[in-house]
């Protein structure tokens, strides 16, 4: 298949469009490449013809889909950025949960928001089936949403290689999971609060539906977007959060250049973001 640049500029800013997903000129060999799975997928020849496809051909957005499931980058494993998740575990999650229970509020909402295909929001059952006092006596919810409609199916399945649970400690990994043969099978008790749902972060009329989240981890999603649209998901996060809630972002990721409206906590030698007004 042949793409010339300025074809490919079309269809990567119809992509830009509709998913965030920010692909630079450089990129182009990448996106080819996805692109041609498609095209062969549906006998089509030209880069043009199947951007009218795209465009005007596709009223349920399900090619589109089809392509932006390919263009995705799901990387993850159980237990990333452990020594950050020591700290939500150890400081944050003890200090949101002991004024909640202050106020009679014994309600707990996290968002693992770009969940891929589930290890991180299946941490974060882990994490509070051991650190909760009195777990059960807790109303706990993980909403774990993705643009990916393939790795959501992975991700209701629970089941995992061995390299996605290579940092788990040997004792949860016994502890959560089934092994059979080379898989790991997630617990019924570790998959019961969570929630998986299909949700594209620069749609803004549903992100506005999300309220009243604790804890909210979107890490390692926004290195895919480019400043505009992190400034405007960000922006969505921080409604949805409650004042005293806390958001996680990848190692990588600085919300310096994305949003002052955080207070910047240091906890253990790590810096958390906190809500502390509406
Ligand atoms: C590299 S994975 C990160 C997984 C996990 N948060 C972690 O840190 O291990 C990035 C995920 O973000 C999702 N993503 C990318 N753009 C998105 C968008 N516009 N809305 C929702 N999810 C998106 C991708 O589908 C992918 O599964």
């Amino acid at each position: 298949m042949k793409l010339e640049l300025r074809d490919y500029i079309k269809i990567r800013d119809f992509i830009y469009k509709h998913s965030g997903l920010h692909f630079e000129e450089k990129k182009i060999y990448f996106v080819k490449k996805r692109l041609s799975i498609r095209m062969k997928a549906l006998a089509i020849e030209s880069p043009k013809e199947y951007l009218w496809l795209l465009k005007y051909g596709d009223p349920d957005g399900k090619e589109l889909q089809e392509l932006i499931n390919l263009l995705t980058t799901n990387e993850t494993y159980f237990f990333r950025e452990f020594d950050q998740l020591a700290v939500f575990a150890e400081n944050c999650l003890q200090e949101v949960c002991a004024s909640k229970e202050e106020k009679g509020n014994k309600t707990l909402r996290i968002w693992s928001a770009g969940c891929s295909t589930g290890e991180e929001p299946y941490t974060i059952s882990i994490i509070l089936l051991e650190m909760l006092d009195r777990y059960h006596s807790w109303d706990i919810e993980i909403l774990a949403t993705d643009i990916d409609t393939k790795v959501l199916k992975k991700a209701r399945e629970g089941i995992y290689s061995r390299r996605a649970v290579k940092d788990v400690p040997e004792e949860y990994l016994e502890k959560y999971f089934i092994k059979n043969d080379d898989n790991y099978r997630v617990k019924s008790i570790v998959k019961r609060p969570v929630r998986f749902r299909h949700l594209n972060l620069i749609d803004e009329k549903k992100m506005r539906l999300i309220k009243g989240i604790d804890f909210l981890f979107c890490r390692n999603v926004l290195i895919y977007f480019d400043e505009t649209t992190r400034i405007s998901v960000v922006s969505n996060f921080y409604d949805s959060l409650n004042v005293g809630g806390y958001i996680f972002l990848g190692h990588s990721e600085s919300m310096s250049r994305i949003s002052t409206a955080f207070a910047l906590r240091r906890k253990n030698g790590f810096i958390v973001y906190q809500k502390v007004e509406d």
